[in-house]
């Protein structure tokens, strides 16, 4: 067993060798990754960060032969060798270097390995449970390591990119105050004023704000932002944004940035035209045509609003539904009347689990309604039913009655899932849109509180600031808000911030925060508002789902280095994990007994 050996310098990445390499003699470090012993010949292939070559061992050189024979997968190497092409027969077109072996006259044991606690196979994935108790081996996965290398190269691009449009790169605390953001937050005890925590930030948000009264004009950070919410494919109580700020600006700007920014991306790493500038649709659009503030526009589908063909229906759930106030829609299936009974028992059960009470359905068929409710619509209704719709033979008209949050939800789940079950969404499409005018505010009926839609320094459209005013106006209030969503996920939210201080405290009124309350929470902030501050903007676009989308992955786990499962713990290290004693007493806490 050897250690490093200085003499013995790499001088190649085995995917890097080449046929113009053939001839030459190279030297390359690795992984044993599969090995076939067939006796005489021995046959390796090596494996590094830039890929795999295949190594032999011929028996003449007995010493090397038995050296060779003692290699098992996963120990690491160095060998000196000469590049030869393969002979006719044994190329192997699924490898890069599959025409080319390295005939080697030199082997350096660098470390042995035991036999691994899980295979390291793209076809066999183990549990990911397994995999990711050990992330190292995991990450040893060609994929794994394509991922995490496209993330760098994405945020090395982005870097480059607003350095050359003069933002400035600023750390901003990680230990802080809390900022609202909508989460909880991940706290941290201080152990010198016993009883008081530090919070981690949920984004930089406030910080980025008073950079922009310091003067900064152009901030940009990659930021990592922690908050302790429930988790899903999408979300990591980790993650990480790139957060930017820019004063003396509108929407508009924004928009410009971010569009160029992204073109580039796309152009740089996958080398697809994205058109710009992206289109644009209000908030209120959105959520009629799509059910959904972050619909996909890959494909059309759209909900339609039947309430007034429907308003004098006989049918009781419709009836019910539109004397107290809630609507009747629908979404049309393309050529999906052929599906059967299970095939649209599914689909009910997808919407009873969206929180809707059922999915009517009926189908088109020789220019009549048939099979479902179809019944239960006269003729009158049916006519108007499919001129509103533009339904034709062969058609699966789907209903939703319930009150407008309900409908919406439920048809917009249901969108989704036709559109990928009747395959009308072209995968190799990247869809952006821009997504404006959010309300300011919404009403959260358990709670019986106003709260805000994005966050609560976002600027009110100033021609509805006269509905601060009236309770009954709240809900009316827009913001210059915007989210930028892709292929049906939402990519960035930002928006232009408050930079006076009475409609600030406008919005704080609305929230219900009492003086003292603010004071205490953002009296700093407040009081920075008062010493010239610029009218600013920015956004944060979420780095992870960025790289999950330009790399295909479909959990964001996959392109995190070491990610927390959804159940917010870290397998492999077991965080989080109780503290001593000691530590407990040095930061004057006691745990209560866990609750069961
Ligand atoms: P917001 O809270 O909308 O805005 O977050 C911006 C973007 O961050 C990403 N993101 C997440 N990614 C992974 N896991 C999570 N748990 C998670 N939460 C959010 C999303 C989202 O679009 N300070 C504001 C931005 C601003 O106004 O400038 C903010 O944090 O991609
Ligand atoms: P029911 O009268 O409850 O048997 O429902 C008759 C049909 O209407 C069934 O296909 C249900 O799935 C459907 N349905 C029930 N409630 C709703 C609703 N709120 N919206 C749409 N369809 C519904």
């Amino acid at each position: 067993m050897s250690y490093i050996k200085s003499y013995m310098k790499r001088s190649h990445y085995s995917g890097d060798v080449t046929e113009d390499n053939i001839g030459q003699e190279v030297i390359l470090m690795g992984w044993v990754h599969r090995r076939r012993d067939l006796g005489n010949l021995i046959f390796i292939d090596l494996r590094d960060v830039h890929g795999l070559i295949q190594l032999v061992f011929h028996p003449e050189n007995e010493k090397l032969h038995n050296t060779a024979h003692s290699l098992r997968n996963e120990f690491v190497i160095g060998v000196k060798g000469t590049v030869t092409s393969r002979k006719e027969g044994n190329i192997n077109l699924n490898m890069k270097t599959g025409s080319l072996e390295i005939d080697v006259c030199k082997l350096i044991i660098f470390s042995e390995s035991d036999p691994l606690p899980m295979q390291i196979n793209e076809n066999i994935l183990p549990e990911e449970e397994h995999r990711l108790e050990y992330r190292y081996l995991d990450l040893r996965r060609e994929k794994l390591q394509k991922n995490i290398i496209v993330r760098h190269q994405i945020i090395h691009l982005m870097r480059q990119f607003l350095v050359e449009q003069s933002f400035v790169e600023i750390e901003t605390p990680i230990l802080m105050k809390s900022t609202p953001e909508g989460a909880r937050d991940y706290v941290v005890p201080s152990r010198i004023y016993p009883g008081s925590f530090f919070a981690l930030p949920q984004s930089p948000q406030i910080y980025k704000q008073l950079l922009m009264v310091s003067g900064f004009d152009k901030y940009f950070q990659i930021a990592r932002c922690f908050r302790d919410e429930d988790l899903r494919a999408d979300r990591q109580p980790e993650f990480t944004q790139l957060d930017l700020e820019m004063s003396f600006v509108e929407d508009e700007d924004i928009f410009k940035v971010m569009e160029d920014m992204f073109v580039m991306l796309f152009k740089q790493i996958l080398d697809i035209d994205l058109p710009a500038p992206f289109p644009r649709m209000t908030y209120n659009e959105a959520m009629t045509k799509y059910g959904c503030d972050k619909p996909d526009i890959r494909f059309d589908m759209q909900i339609i609003d039947l309430s007034t063909t429907f308003s004098t229906s006989n049918f009781i759930v419709f009836q019910s539904v539109l004397i107290n106030g809630g609507s009747v829609r629908c979404l049309v299936a393309p050529d999906a009347a052929s599906y059967s009974r299970n095939q649209i028992d599914e689909l009910v059960d997808i919407a009873k689990h969206l929180g809707g009470k059922g999915l009517a359905f009926c189908k088109v068929d020789n220019g009549d309604l048939s099979s479902g409710i179809a019944k239960f619509i006269s003729n009158n209704e049916k006519e108007q039913l499919i001129a509103e719709t533009q339904a034709k033979d062969g058609d699966l008209i789907l209903f939703v009655a319930d009150k407008n949050e309900t409908v919406f939800k439920v048809l917009a789940g249901i969108r989704n899932v036709m559109g990928e079950k009747l395959d009308l969404i072209d995968k190799n499409k990247f869809s952006f849109l821009w997504v404006t005018d959010f309300p300011l505010f919404m009403f959260d009926e358990d709670e019986q509180r106003w709260y805000t839609v994005h966050h609560m320094f976002t600027l009110p459209k100033e021609e509805h600031l006269s509905y601060f005013d009236d309770e009954d106006n709240w809900h009316k209030i827009e913001g210059h808000l915007y989210d930028l969503v892709c292929n049906g996920v939402e990519l960035s939210s930002g928006s232009i911030r408050c930079h006076l201080l009475d409609i600030q405290t406008k919005i704080f009124n609305v929230l219900g925060f009492t003086e003292e309350e603010l004071q205490e929470k953002f009296g700093f902030f407040l009081e920075a508002l008062k010493y010239g501050t610029p009218p600013h903007g920015g956004i944060a676009p979420g780095i992870d789902r960025i790289v999950m989308l330009m790399t295909g992955a479909e959990s964001i786990r996959d392109v995190i280095p070491f990610p927390k499962t959804l159940k917010a713990v870290d397998l492999m290290s077991k965080a989080p994990s109780t503290i001593t004693e000691e530590q407990l007493t040095e930061l004057s806490l006691s745990i209560k007994k866990p609750r069961s």
